[in-house]
């Protein structure tokens, strides 16, 4: 398992800007959720500290979050309370869905912020995706967010130092990637995130995780996405841009 147990403390200075209010995290999604019913089902299986299905459950979706991290599931449940909001809380692996829900129960899955290349090598992700096709009912979709990994791959191993300070809670940080760009697509790739809150005072606070990563090209996800069941219904996938969005259906 990738871990995310140490960053999930200060996580909010790693999303953007547009991903810290649960309400506008939901809305940029807005085109999909306009297709469903307002009482919809709806699973976010790598949550992360809780925006999305917090902003999820405030349009009165039915909304359950999981993620692998103890954790992030701790500061989803967090959120939620704060929200006073509805949100049931599982730690779950994606392999582990299935022994967690029933086939056929979500609307629509989320698994979005960059999340499924954690998954093992092909293998891990096709199980991973299997899993999520799973749980979709007939006509349900699977809405994924997804650097662009030939454009991460193209740039190699580097030092990614952000050019600002990330300012969240009053305090300043810095935000530092270390890309460790395996020789072939199929190998271990490692990141290494680091922030370092300073304080005009003195005082620096560090946190760090060095995390897995398999990356895969786009005509590759879409040929396992086929392969469990999933036709991709959108794409906003382009080599030009950073990240792309797929949702596919579950025909
Ligand atoms: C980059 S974060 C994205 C979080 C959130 N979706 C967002 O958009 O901010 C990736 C998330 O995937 C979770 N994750 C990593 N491996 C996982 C796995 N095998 N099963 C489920 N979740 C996993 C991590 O714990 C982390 O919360």
């Amino acid at each position: 398992m990738s871990g995310y147990n140490a960053l999930a403390e200060v996580y909010e200075w790693l999303i953007s800007d547009a991903k810290l209010a649960p309400a506008e995290f939901a809305a940029s999604f807005d085109d999909v959720l306009g297709l469903l019913p307002s009482n919809a089902h709806v699973l976010d299986c790598a949550c992360g500290t809780g925006q999305l299905a917090v902003g999820l459950a405030g349009l009165g979706m039915h909304v359950v979050a999981t993620d692998a991290s103890e954790a992030m599931v701790r500061r989803t449940a967090e959120l939620s309370e704060e929200f006073g909001a509805s949100v049931r809380t599982v730690r779950a692996d994606w392999q582990e869905l299935p022994g967690h829900f029933d086939d056929d129960t979500f609307d629509v899955v989320f698994c979005v912020g960059n999340s499924l290349h954690h998954a093992e090598g092909t293998r891990g992700r096709v199980a991973a995706l299997e899993s999520m096709s799973r749980l979709l009912r007939r006509g349900g979709r699977l809405v994924l967010t997804s650097r662009t990994w030939e454009l991460v791959r193209a740039r190699g191993s580097r030092l990614d130092i952000k050019d600002r300070l990330v300012r969240r809670n009053g305090r300043n940080a810095v935000v530092v990637y270390r890309w460790d760009i395996a020789p072939n697509w199929e190998d271990e790739h490692h990141i290494e995130i680091a922030i370092a809150q300073v304080d005009t005072a003195g005082p620096v606070l560090a946190r760090s995780e060095l995390l897995s990563s398999w990356p895969y090209r786009y005509e590759q996800l879409e040929a396992e996405l086929q392969r469990v069941g999933l036709q991709t219904e959108l794409s906003t996938f382009t080599l030009e841009a950073e990240n792309y969005m797929v949702v596919a259906n579950k025909v």
